[in-house]
């Protein structure tokens, strides 16, 4: 798919069909997502993939997200890492570095999704300290977002956007 295709075409998908993710499609995800910039290239990002019906479940039934979150073929589970770059870098990398990190690589995986054919969204609004207690996440890491990826079952229209005269200014 042409670059501006996969841009421009990108949704936040939210309804599924059963076909199955797989772990081709999933290793070329996780491989753009480890290709996006990252402060001083350090990487301060670390992913869990959740293709666990039971684990799923759980995430549904104990309210660390929406069910229909947990209907899509795989859910990564994108954390920052960032225990060396706060080393090096204190409170701007705490705040802001791996921050941006984790997002950077959070749009690489949906633009990468797009052009494979399969859809994602970006979930930032979930049960945090849960999402760590099911998966055993260490405290050193901290979950950024969640990413339902699979193929999308409807097409979605797009949001629309505010004029871009709003959002810049000329200096
Ligand atoms: C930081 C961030 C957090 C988001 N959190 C959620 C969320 O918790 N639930 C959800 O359904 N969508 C979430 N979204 C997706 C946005 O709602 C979506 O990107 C926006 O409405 C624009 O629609 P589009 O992605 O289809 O262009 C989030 C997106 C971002 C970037």
């Amino acid at each position: 798919m042409e670059f501006k295709e996969v841009l421009y075409s990108r949704r936040s998908t939210r309804s599924f069909t059963d076909r199955p993710v797989s772990r081709e499609e999933i290793d070329a995800l996780l491989d753009a997502a480890i290709n996006a910039p990252s402060a001083c290239n350090m990487q301060s990002w670390h992913f869990y993939v959740v293709t666990d019906e039971c684990v799923k479940k759980r995430f549904a039934e104990e309210g660390v997200c929406a069910a229909w979150v947990c209907t899509a073929p795989v859910i990564f589970v994108v954390c920052t890492d960032g225990q060396d770059i706060i080393s090096r870098f204190g409170e701007r990398a705490e705040r802001l570095f791996v921050i941006q990190d984790t997002a950077a690589a959070c749009e690489n995986m949906l633009l990468t999704a797009v052009d494979m054919g399969l859809g994602g969204c970006w979930i930032g609004s979930f049960n945090e300290e849960k999402c760590a207690e099911i998966l055993s996440i260490p405290q050193s890491r901290r979950v950024a977002a969640l990413i339902p990826i699979g193929q999308p079952s409807q097409h979605t229209p797009s949001r629309g956007r505010k004029p871009l005269s709003d959002a810049v200014t000329y200096i």
